[in-house]
């Protein structure tokens, strides 16, 4: 095949993610090609990615030092795997990583944010074990949280909608309920009500016992439950509860990694030492698939107390440290670095929050919310759940800015190298659909 890539004569085969397949198939909206902030469709349809290929692709697409990066790995090391054996690509990646955090000391490798998401959930379990406390088996999540798709993320994520194809899966967690509250409708940023909603964390100690609890798993900023900044206070309170119950903070930064909030991590930016944390996504500005998972020394240690010859953690994927991956990584960190991206973030954060909240008042729109570069406009229902949401998903396309439907939110988070001029043109194409 060479040339632009065509509309194919079948798209029954591919059966595909989280996909409305015969409303795909209406209007196949067929991406052909990306550069910098925009896609290509197979038409020359080009639309700006609103939400940085699906919160991931922080330096804009087709970044030519990442490119490259991937290209001369594939060209010497193909791929080695990492189970008592290794390859340098893979600990050069790790240290690079380890280094963009304050007080982290070490990273497992995964594929995704959701392979990331059990494995931090399995190294809390035996981690608990390993210290003589493996009672601790209750996980604890929260109501509308997006914690992935796989048994344990989706246990203790929040999403009804995602969970009630499959039943119960890991059987023992409880859920702390959401902080979407109608009194911080159309907040900037971090909203004033709602830290007293940290206490269902205490009501789950004293209900389940807090002995009983080996983690809570908490996105900084809620994502693709709709993009819910956390009130003031709710993340440094279930840190405390935490601390008082030996429970394990582990924060899911598959979204507020690397960048999106103007510091490396999200954790930074509310001043918050999760215990462990997992990240995905923008690690590689999504070329190549990769997640992981921030340990602190502390965990690690617990791990190191069998004999010499001992497995250290049961746990780990073909692909772990995988050489293309960790080329990208290290590539993706430095274009991160020479090219000031999170300051970039944290430079346009306010600008974007004001073209943002600019589109209050514009019929329908019943609550603006914005976290550094992540942002949402929740429509008033109209109809069915989402049909509203749809309606405005597929105007904005037409009119070339992509955004993402989450029932009837429009959610974004544009690559990170966003500038004002770039802001404009999206509230521009914002309010010409919503106003
Ligand atoms: C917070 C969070 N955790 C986990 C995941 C799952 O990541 P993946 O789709 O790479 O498995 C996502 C994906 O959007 C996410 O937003």
């Amino acid at each position: 095949m060479s040339g632009q890539p065509q509309m194919p004569n079948d798209l029954d085969s591919f059966w595909m993610p989280f996909t409305a397949s015969r409303w795909f198939k209406q209007n196949p909206r067929m991406i052909a090609a990306a550069d910098g902030i925009h896609y290509t469709t197979v038409d020359g349809h080009r639309v700006i990615d609103g939400t940085g290929g699906l919160w991931c692709c922080n330096a804009g697409h087709n970044h030519p030092k990442i490119v490259e990066a991937i290209q001369t790995q594939a060209a010497s090391l193909d791929f080695a795997h990492n189970f008592n054996q290794g390859h340098p690509v893979a600990f050069q990646a790790a240290n690079r990583m380890v280094e963009l955090t304050d007080h982290f000391d070490h990273i497992f490798f995964t594929n995704s944010g959701s392979e990331a998401v059990d494995t931090a959930l399995k190294i809390a379990l035996a981690y608990h074990q390993a210290r003589g406390e493996g009672q601790r088996r209750m996980l604890v999540g929260r109501q509308k949280a997006y914690h992935g798709i796989n048994f344990g993320g989706l246990s203790v994520g929040g999403i009804g909608l995602n969970k009630g194809q499959f039943g119960t899966l890991y059987p023992s967690t409880a859920h702390m309920r959401h902080t979407w509250l109608a009194e911080n409708f159309f907040s900037r940023g971090q909203p004033e009500h709602g830290a007293y909603l940290a206490e269902d964390l205490q009501q789950i100690c004293e209900t389940y016992g807090g002995h009983a609890i080996a983690a809570v798993i908490v996105e900084p900023v809620i994502g693709a439950g709709g993009v819910l900044p956390p009130p003031q206070g709710y993340l440094e309170r279930i840190r405390d509860i935490c601390d008082q119950h030996g429970i394990l903070m582990i924060m899911d930064e598959v979204i507020t990694g690397f960048g999106r909030m103007g510091t490396a991590f999200g954790h930074q930016h509310f001043g918050i030492k999760p215990d462990l944390m997992t990240v995905a996504k923008g690690m590689t500005n999504a070329t190549v698939p990769m997640g992981g998972v921030f340990a602190t020394e502390t965990i690690r240690q617990a791990f190191l107390n069998g004999p010499e010859t001992m497995v250290d953690l049961f746990h780990g994927y073909t692909y772990s440290g995988h050489p293309l991956a960790s080329a990208a990584a290290i590539a993706t960190l430095d274009v991160y670095r020479d090219e000031g991206i999170f300051e970039n973030a944290a430079q346009m954060a306010s600008v974007w929050e004001d073209m943002l909240h600019g589109l209050k008042g514009a019929p329908g729109v019943i609550d603006i919310r914005n976290a550094g570069l992540l942002g949402a406009i929740q429509l008033e229902q109209n109809g069915a759940v989402g049909a509203a949401g749809r309606a405005a998903y597929e105007a904005l396309w037409d009119k070339g800015l992509s955004v993402r439907p989450i029932g009837d939110s429009l959610a974004m988070s544009p690559p990170l190298t966003l500038t004002e001029s770039q802001i404009t043109e999206i509230g521009d194409l914002l309010a010409s659909v919503l106003k």
